[in-house]
């Protein structure tokens, strides 16, 4: 089971995350549009998710489009890559992924529409089967830092839900679990979407992965209890020194560890780093609907009129994490020249 797929009607087809605990349910998507849409209703969520849907989403605009010349599809698709850009802005795979796909649309030794809508497809499919084996890559790394006993503390969902398959800093630790290793996962909750409690506890149960889901505002007790081996969390996006950009409720948990002296990792794939934001704090953090916080999943915590904030994302600044986790190994400060020989060893 893949979070998103090309279907044989040429339909986008992804797995309803706002549904998981309770159903597993898929939606498919004809218009380019929908996808877009999807992904700023969190539909699909998680930055190598976003990126692979968009992906799609510029190969479903190319098929849906009955432009019969070069120039007229390259036109539809200019129009189609904003619009998917648009639908979040602080995962850097989502720009990455549709300006990557505008750049295969654009090759000239494809000289017939049909041509440009077969190579976009074929590339979406390609990156979607590349993000599988480089979460697995970056799990193998992950995985050798958790030792036998370990008690793990995890932030939102980075499994397999949040990539195409198999996950990132939750793909770590299945691995480790996959390799018998006897753990247990603290699973923060991450209000307000509560991506931790519904989305990483089921995938735990799914895998059978011991875990048990703690309210945000536990993880300092049982950093501080000393019951946390090591901490482990994704990224959107992680600026050339090594700032780390990832769901809201991540600085506080790494200031924490690092008072506590408990190791702090954010695994994700180079193609996570944005070597063109030379620090997290100029890297767009998206305000995402205040009903969220108010009202989220439709219960009503408090009246619709009371004032509120909901960041998605806050910046780790580079100092407190012990590592960086990606598929060309654990990056070690300073950051700036390890990220960097990383981002380049990836594109070869
Ligand atoms: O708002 P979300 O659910 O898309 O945020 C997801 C995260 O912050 C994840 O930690 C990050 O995308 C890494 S997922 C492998």
């Amino acid at each position: 089971m893949r979070t998103v797929e090309w279907t044989e009607q040429n339909r986008v087809r992804m797995i309803d995350q706002r549904r998981i605990p309770w159903h597993l349910a898929h939606v498919e998507y004809d218009d380019y549009r929908e996808v877009a849409q999807a992904i700023t209703d969190m539909v699909v969520r998680g930055a190598p998710a976003i990126g692979v849907s968009a992906a799609y989403g510029m190969a479903l605009a190319a098929y849906q489009s009955g432009a019969l010349t070069v120039g007229d599809l390259l036109d539809f698709l200019n129009v189609a890559a904003v619009i998917l850009k648009k639908a979040r802005p602080t995962a850097v795979n989502l720009a990455w992924a549709v300006d990557h796909m505008l750049d295969v649309a654009r090759d000239e030794s494809l000289d017939r529409a049909d041509d440009i809508r077969r190579a976009l497809l074929a590339e979406a499919e390609r990156m979607a089967d590349a993000d599988v084996a480089i979460n697995k890559q970056l799990a193998a790394h992950g995985a050798e830092l958790i030792n036998d006993g370990d008690t793990i503390l995890h932030h939102c969902n980075t499994g397999f839900l949040a990539t195409v398959d198999y996950g990132t800093a939750l793909g770590t630790i299945r691995m480790a679990y996959e390799q018998g290793k006897n753990i247990c996962v603290l699973l923060d909750e991450t209000r307000p979407r509560l991506q931790g409690s519904r989305l990483s506890a089921w995938e735990c149960e799914e895998l059978g992965i011991p875990y048990e889901i703690i309210p945000d505002t536990a993880a300092g007790y049982y950093l501080r209890r000393g019951e946390v081996n090591i901490v482990i969390f994704g990224a959107d996006r992680v600026a050339a020194n090594g700032d780390v950009v990832n769901k809201i409720g991540s600085y506080q948990i790494a200031v924490l560890a690092h008072e506590n002296e408990i190791p702090v990792y954010s695994a994700f794939p180079t193609s996570t780093a944005d070597l063109t934001m030379a620090n997290g704090d100029i890297i767009p953090i998206e305000q995402r609907d205040l009903d969220e916080v108010r009202a989220p999943y439709g219960l009503e915590i408090v009246p619709a009129h009371f004032n509120a904030r909901n960041p998605a994302f806050d910046v780790t600044p580079h100092r407190y994490l012990a590592g960086l986790i990606t598929e060309q190994g654990v990056l070690r400060a300073p950051f700036t020249e390890s990220l960097a020989v990383a981002v380049k060893a990836a594109q070869g």
